[in-house]
């Protein structure tokens, strides 16, 4: 069975109501990373970061999956699919996708500022406030990667996209490391097809569709079949 691997970014989840990064009115044109998306923004002022990610929460609560994770999670039941994602938002679960790594976290779960990277509990939608202690007796914060923090996640990406016969990079910009050097880690008769209604620059021989998420998903479907 035919491995593939999908590397999503903000961009899957924008048909879906929820605001990119980088695009115009992107996250960062609201916000300064550096403030509520770093460990020194969040040693600064944790409220601040709590409420920046308690909005996030639940914003993304009452968002739904689109057509685009729909189609991801569809591909699974004719070949071995793994999700690598740069997003926090559970939509890639919600629409059905059952291999799922995020490599910068999840919204819907916290930890204590102390606790190990996979003692993190679920969370659902409920908002984390200051005071608010894990089981550590720690303050509880978002299971979120800051800037400035390790990707734990990350080698299991590498060996996912080592792995992969065809790979999907759709909804991201390429500019946020360890996550964009991925691309770099397939095997030579990979297949690397990029979905973007923008061009993203990248020196790795692509096939770029350049549509937004769910249309070009939905191509693609009719590609793969006959690769
Ligand atoms: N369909 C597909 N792609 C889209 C759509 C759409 N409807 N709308 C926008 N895009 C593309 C944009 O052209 C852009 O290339 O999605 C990409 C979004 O890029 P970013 O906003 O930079 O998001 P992302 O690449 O996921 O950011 C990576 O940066 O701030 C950190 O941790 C954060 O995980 C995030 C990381």
């Amino acid at each position: 069975m035919k491995k593939i691997v999908i590397l999503s970014g903000a961009g899957i989840s924008a048909e879906s109501g929820i605001s990119t990064f980088r695009d115009s009115d992107g996250l960062w044109e609201n916000y300064k990373v550096e403030e509520v998306a770093s460990i020194e923004g969040w040693y600064k002022d944790k409220g601040k970061v709590l409420q920046f990610y308690n909005l996030r929460r639940k914003d993304i609560e009452s968002k739904n999956p689109n057509k685009a994770h729909l189609i991801v999670a569809q591909l699974q039941e004719k070949y071995n699919v793994t999700v690598v994602t740069q997003n926090i938002d559970n939509l890639h679960e919600r629409a059905g996708s059952k291999k799922v790594i995020h490599l910068h976290g999840e919204i819907t779960k916290g930890r204590g500022e102390g606790e190990n990277y996979y003692d993190a509990i679920d969370i659902g939608y409920t908002d984390i406030q200051l005071g608010d202690k894990a089981k550590d007796g720690s303050q509880l914060r978002p299971h979120i990667v800051w800037f400035g923090e390790a990707v734990p996640e990350l080698e299991k990406g590498i060996k996912a996209v080592s792995e992969a016969d065809i790979l999907i990079v759709v909804g991201t910009s390429l500019v946020v490391y360890p996550a964009a050097g991925l691309i770099n880690y397939t095997k030579n008769n990979c297949r690397i097809f990029l979905i973007d209604p923008n061009d993203v620059s990248t020196n790795v021989p692509h096939t770029h569709i350049k549509e937004k998420a769910s249309v070009g998903m939905e191509k693609l479907l009719n590609i793969i079949d006959k690769l």
